[in-house]
């Protein structure tokens, strides 16, 4: 078993198990809600050597987000078994301080046989100011999406779910990449939703941004049950302050190999990323 772990850690530069169970990662999930929701990292079983980052900055956990209680509205998660990874976007529009958190959590074997540690948790913590920004209408527009199990016999490899996040990535910045969206296709950016109008529709084509860039520090979480693909990544061009690429999420739902739902969570250092 030695080697097939050490091989895992390299590969994903993380002391990350080769594989657990989803029943372990949903644990970890459920008890990263109750501890984001009450304020206490102490609901959390770390590891000694965790890493918690912030929006790209290593921050001291109980100065974070998961430092302080936030009233909750909505948590969805998603589970990566191969990695041994989850991913959860929480939305707190009734919080004073309204938030839509995105957070990728990698699990490590802890001290007894089979338990598992949080060896790091990095978040995308989105507030007023940062991109399309409002938990409100964030809220009311993931509530009325379907982002259940997908029948055994329809799921996706996940290549197949990654290829179609990272094919959505790359036509921002090269307008020659074929995206394959569905129909019906809807994007909630911040809390702004593509497909209120226009439901049975294709919403999500971005057409190409008026100069060629790459969308780089691409770290996954894949569900294949749920379809799901969660994409943190750096986005230059769009925060004007921050060329070289700001913290953003991208968690995207594929449906038949074909782009159903897109959720971007984008920080900026200045109030709409001074545009
Ligand atoms: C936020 O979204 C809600 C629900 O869609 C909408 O009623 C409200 O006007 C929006 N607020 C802003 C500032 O755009």
């Amino acid at each position: 078993m030695i080697l097939p772990s050490l091989l895992a850690c390299a590969a994903l530069a993380s002391p990350a198990l080769a594989a657990c169970s989803r029943e372990q990662l949903e644990a970890v999930t459920a008890a990263y809600v109750k501890a984001q929701a009450a304020g206490d990292p102490g609901l959390l079983a770390f590891a000694a050597d965790a890493s918690y980052l912030e929006n790209d900055k290593v921050t001291a956990v109980a100065d974070g987000a998961l430092g302080r209680a936030l009233a909750i509205d909505f948590d969805r998660s998603i589970h990566d078994t191969t990695a041994c990874a989850a991913f959860t976007e929480l939305t707190a529009a009734s919080d004073p301080d309204p938030r839509v958190i995105h957070t990728r959590i990698l699990l490590a074997e802890g001290g007894e046989a089979g338990a598992l540690r949080v060896a790091a948790i990095e978040s995308v913590v989105a507030r007023t100011g940062d991109w399309a920004f409002n938990a409100t209408g964030h809220l009311y527009w993931t509530r009325q999406e379907a982002w259940g199990a997908i029948p055994a016999e329809r799921r996706d490899a996940r290549e197949v779910i990654q290829a179609a996040g990272d094919a959505y990535l790359d036509s921002w910045g090269d307008g020659g990449v074929t995206v394959p969206y569905g129909t019906p296709c809807a994007r909630l950016e911040g809390g702004a939703y593509t497909g209120g109008r226009a439901p049975a529709a294709n919403t999500c084509t971005m057409p190409a941004f008026p100069e060629q860039f790459t969308v780089g520090n691409r770290r996954y979480v894949v569900d294949e049950e749920l379809g799901a693909v969660s994409i943190f990544n750096d986005f230059p061009f769009i925060d004007a302050d921050k060329p070289e690429g700001t913290p953003s999420t991208n968690l995207i739902r594929v449906e038949d190999g074909k782009i159903r739902y897109i959720h971007e969570v984008t920080v900026c250092t200045n109030p709409g990323c001074g545009r």
